[in-house]
């Protein structure tokens, strides 16, 4: 059995005919150009420093490992500027995705505002984990703390 995917069909080709400012659609394919690229080295930098050159591999991927990295501005930036990159150019994705194949404009209105909605509050709670997050909370109950925290 195979399924055919029909042909995308981008409804909006009369928006770009005459319209004056910004090339907004342009500056979204060239963004999702270059945010490829520098995901590549962001995902693969990532992927290399927990997999590959950290001593015990995935095996020593636990709490205390994530709470180290957070705690350490180089990571903050790395994991912050990845989390950032990695929600707009999916949304961005998902948005063009809609565009091709969602033909009624109330539905594609909801579907667009959705994904915009899950983007924003992704990209806010990821910000404010990746910048507050502490393994060793004073006011937490010890027992339910990580060891490490005992000789901190
Ligand atoms: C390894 C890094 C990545 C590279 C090099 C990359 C590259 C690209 C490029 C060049 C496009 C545009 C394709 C086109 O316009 O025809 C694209 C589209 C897309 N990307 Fe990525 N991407 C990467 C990671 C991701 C991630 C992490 C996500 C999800 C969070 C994602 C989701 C999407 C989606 C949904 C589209 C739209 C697909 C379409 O238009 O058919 N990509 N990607």
């Amino acid at each position: 059995m195979s399924t055919t995917i029909e042909s995308p069909n981008y409804a909006y080709p009369a928006r770009s005919k005459g319209r004056r400012g910004p090339n907004l659609e342009k500056a979204g394919w060239i963004f999702m150009r270059a945010s490829g690229v520098v995901l590549v080295v962001l995902i693969f930098g990532h992927l290399a420093y927990n997999l590959l050159w950290t001593p015990g591999g995935i095996r020593a991927i636990d709490f205390g490992f994530v709470g180290g990295k957070l705690a350490d501005p180089f990571w903050q930036w790395w994991d912050v500027t990845m989390l950032w990159l990695a929600i707009l150019h999916g949304s961005n994705g998902m948005r063009t995705i809609v565009n091709d194949y969602v033909h009624k404009p109330k539905i594609r209105t909801v579907a667009i505002g959705a994904i915009g909605v899950a983007a924003a509050v992704l990209i806010i709670l990821g910000t404010l984990i990746t910048f507050t997050f502490d393994p060793c909370p004073t006011a937490a109950d010890p027992a339910l703390l990580p060891e490490f925290c005992a000789s901190l």
